[in-house]
C-alpha cells in the first residue's frame, strides 16, 4: 500500500489500534470460558435493543444533575464484583431475617442506587425480566467513567442476579488500612496481578473519602504523608468524621492526576499512598502518572476483567424483578 501523507499513516495506526483493542476485548472474554447462556457483548440485542441506550441516558441524566455520582456508580460495580462476584449483590435491601452487603461499615457511604432503580423501572416497563440489575450496575459504571472524560469500552453482558447478600461477606473488600502486600494479596486472591491492581486503584482519580477512612494517619507522623498535606486532611477532618476529601484535584473528571497525587505524597488513603512508597509498584505509578494513555489501557482492560469475576449463569442466578430484593 501506498502512503500518500503522515495524515495516511495516522489514520491506519488508529485502526490497527481499534482493532487490537478489539481483538484484546474478545480475548478477554473468551478467556473465561463462558457457556451456553455465557457472557456477549451483543446479549441485549435481541430481548432488548434498547438496553443499552436506556442506561446511558438515564445515567448522563443523573450525572448532568450531580456529577459526583460518576464516582458512586463506579465504585458501586466494584463492590458489587468484589463480594460474591458481579450479581447485584450490593444492590438487595436488608430484610427482618438478613443483614445484606450494603449495611455493612464499608458499604454504608455507597451512593446511586437510586440510578440504579430508575433504569431498572424503564427496561422492565420496554422489556420485563430480560436485563439484569448486575449488568445494569457493569453498564452504569461504564458509562459514568466515559461521562467523566475516562476511556470508552464495551463490555459482555449476561450477567444473572445473585440470590445471596451477606454481611459478613464483605470482609472481602480490601481496606484502607492496607499496604502494597495485603493490596497484591488480596486482588491476586481473584487473579489480579499488581500492575492490574494499581490501574484498578486509579479509579480513585474519580471520588472522595470521608475523615473516618484516613484519619488513622494524622495521629502520629506518617512519612509518607506530606506535611502541607497532612495539614488539609486535619482540616477536613476538623468538621467531624463524615468530613469529604476529594482524592485529586478533579475529583470529577477521570484523568491520572490521582498518580501524580501520589508521586507529591498527596495520597488520601493509606492504601494509595503505599502503592508510590513501595519499589515493586513505584514504577507502575510513575508510568501511569506519565502516560495517561497507558493507564487508560490497561484501566479498562483491568475493568472488563473484574467486571466477569465469578459472575452466575443459568439457572446459578436469575433476573431480578426489583434490584432491592429477591425474586
Ligand atoms: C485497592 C484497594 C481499595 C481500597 C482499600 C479502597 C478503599 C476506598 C475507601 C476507603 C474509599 C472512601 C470511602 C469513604 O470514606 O466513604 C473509597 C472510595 C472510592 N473507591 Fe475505592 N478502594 C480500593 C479500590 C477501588 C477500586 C478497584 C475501585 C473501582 C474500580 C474503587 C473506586 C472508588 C471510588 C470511585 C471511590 C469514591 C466514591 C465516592 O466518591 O462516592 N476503589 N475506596
Amino acid at each position: 500500500m501506498l502512503l500518500n501523507s503522515p495524515l495516511d499513516l495516522a489514520k491506519i495506526m488508529a485502526m490497527a489500534n481499534l482493532l487490537s483493542m478489539f481483538i484484546l476485548m474478545e480475548m478477554i472474554v473468551s478467556g473465561f470460558g463462558f457457556g451456553v447462556d455465557g457472557l456477549r457483548m451483543d446479549y441485549y440485542i435481541m430481548s432488548c435493543p434498547f438496553a443499552e441506550s436506556i442506561i446511558k441516558n438515564t445515567v448522563n441524566r443523573a450525572l448532568r444533575n450531580d456529577p459526583t455520582l460518576a464516582a458512586a456508580l463506579v465504585r458501586m460495580h466494584f463492590h458489587d464484583c468484589f463480594v460474591e462476584g458481579c450479581d447485584g449483590s450490593v444492590l438487595i435491601d436488608s430484610t427482618k431475617d438478613n443483614i445484606a452487603e450494603k449495611d455493612s461499615p464499608g458499604n454504608l457511604s455507597l451512593r446511586g442506587y437510586e440510578v440504579i432503580d430508575d433504569a431498572k423501572d424503564q427496561l422492565e416497563e420496554q422489556c420485563p425480566g430480560i436485563v439484569s440489575c448486575a449488568d445494569i450496575v457493569a453498564m452504569a459504571a461504564r458509562d459514568a467513567i466515559f461521562w467523566a472524560g475516562g476511556p470508552v469500552y464495551d463490555i459482555p453482558k449476561g450477567r444473572k442476579d445473585g440470590r445471596r447478600s451477606k454481611i459478613e461477606d464483605t470482609i472481602n473488600l480490601p481496606f484502607p488500612s492496607f499496604n502494597t502486600s495485603e493490596l497484591i494479596k488480596a486482588f491476586g486472591q481473584r487473579g489480579f496481578s499488581a500492575q492490574e491492581m494499581v490501574a484498578l486503584s486509579g479509579a480513585h482519580t474519580l471520588g472522595v473519602a470521608r475523615c473516618s477512612s484516613f484519619k488513622a494517619r494524622l495521629s502520629n507522623t506518617d512519612p509518607t504523608l506530606d506535611s502541607d498535606f497532612a495539614k488539609t486532611l486535619s482540616k477536613t477532618c476538623s468538621t467531624g468524621d463524615n468530613a469529604e476529601q476529594p482524592f485529586d484535584t478533579t475529583p470529577n473528571t477521570f484523568d491520572n492526576f490521582y498518580f501524580n497525587a501520589l508521586i507529591r505524597k498527596n495520597g488520601v488513603l493509606f492504601s494509595d499512598q503505599v502503592l508510590y512508597t513501595t519499589p515493586r509498584t513505584r514504577a507502575i505509578v510513575n508510568g501511569y502518572a506519565m502516560n495517561q494513555a497507558m493507564f487508560f489501557f490497561d484501566f479498562l482492560q483491568a475493568m472488563v476483567k473484574m467486571g466477569v469475576l465469578d459472575i452466575k449463569e443459568g439457572s446459578k442466578g436469575e433476573v431480578r424483578e426489583n434490584c432491592r430484593k429477591i425474586n
